[in-house]
């Protein structure tokens, strides 16, 4: 399989953050051969990154459908009309059909995404997915979903996708809400980072250090959720003895109100990623 999957051609609409993370990953993880990477974006700001990973770049949305198996759509939602515009009008000789569309765009539908890319293609296979910045070192998730997609297809999207991180199909009424943690959560993570390694340079730990453990601390807590199978209710018990250090720091923490607060950041993530799709509807 993995040899098959160097001989795809793979293409990203939209050349920045979210393309770079997958595209990027799946290069340096040997996965793609970047010979058969195509990238086309509105400027060439991201053309060296590119290029230095040894993938092609233009300027031409047509040429990327035109080249490629599989197609991801990683612009910014309000661009996607701009894109779509751009590949109407079909050079001769120029092939649309049988392309696999992914697209990464935060609170477009199924729906929506067929309506649209039928302007440019009949039947457009599509998956939506929703994928996150850590897939850039493997340790991403990517759920996603389709209505008509090809088995083929699913199995060749989950196994490129689970070179990356987590990769899990999910039903469509979950994907905005999965968006609020998956997406959206190492931005939330970071912040804890941050905070936790300000409260170790407070106590005189420096900086570098500090950044550096408090990252592991969340790397290793993590694990211990996802490889012991306990909850993390019994595991947070089984450090905090009676009358001790870290339940006088959880006190501390309840006092701060930091359940409600990450309850809150994914809630108000999700209800700004669903009125996003009302809006587009
Ligand atoms: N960032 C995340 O963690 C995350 C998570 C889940 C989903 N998403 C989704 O990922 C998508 C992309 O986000 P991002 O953070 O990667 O955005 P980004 O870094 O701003 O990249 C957008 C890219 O689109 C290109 N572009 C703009 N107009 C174009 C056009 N008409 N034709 C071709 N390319 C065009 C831009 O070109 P230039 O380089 O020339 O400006 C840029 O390369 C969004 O829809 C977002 O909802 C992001």
């Amino acid at each position: 399989m993995e040899q098959h999957l160097k001989s795809i051609k793979v293409g990203f609409i939209g050349g920045g953050n979210m393309a770079s993370a997958i595209g990027a990953g799946l290069i340096r993880r040997g996965i793609l051969n970047p010979d058969n990477v195509w990238v086309s974006s509105r400027t060439d700001r991201t053309h060296g990154f590119w290029r230095d990973l040894g993938a092609r770049v233009t300027l031409k949305n047509n040429e990327v459908v035109n080249n490629c198996d599989i197609v991801f759509l990683t612009v910014k939602p309000h661009m996607l009309d701009d894109v779509l515009k751009s590949i109407v009008e079909r050079r001769a000789g120029e092939k649309f059909e049988t392309k696999l569309f992914i697209s990464v765009l935060a609170g477009v539908s199924l729906d929506v995404l067929y309506v649209k890319l039928s302007t440019i293609v009949i039947s457009p296979r599509i998956i939506r997915s929703i994928p996150n910045t850590p897939t850039m070192i493997g340790e991403g998730i990517i759920v996603y979903c389709s209505n008509n997609a090809e088995v083929k297809d699913l199995e060749l999207v989950d196994m490129l996708f689970s070179y990356i991180g987590m990769s899990q199909t999910v039903s469509e009424s979950l994907i905005n809400s999965i968006g609020g943690l998956s997406g959206s959560g190492p931005a939330f993570a970071y912040l804890i980072i941050e905070a936790l390694a300000d409260g170790a340079v407070k106590m005189g730990v420096p900086r570098p250090m500090a950044t550096k453990f408090a990252a592991q601390v969340l790397i290793g807590a993590g694990k211990m959720v996802l490889e012991t199978g306990r909850h993390p209710g019994q595991l947070k018990d089984e450090v905090c003895s009676s009358g001790g250090t870290t339940i006088t720091g959880v006190h501390a923490m309840e006092k701060g109100g930091v359940r409600g607060s990450m309850m809150n950041a994914v809630e108000a993530a999700v209800n700004k990623t669903n009125e996003l799709t009302s809006r587009l509807k």
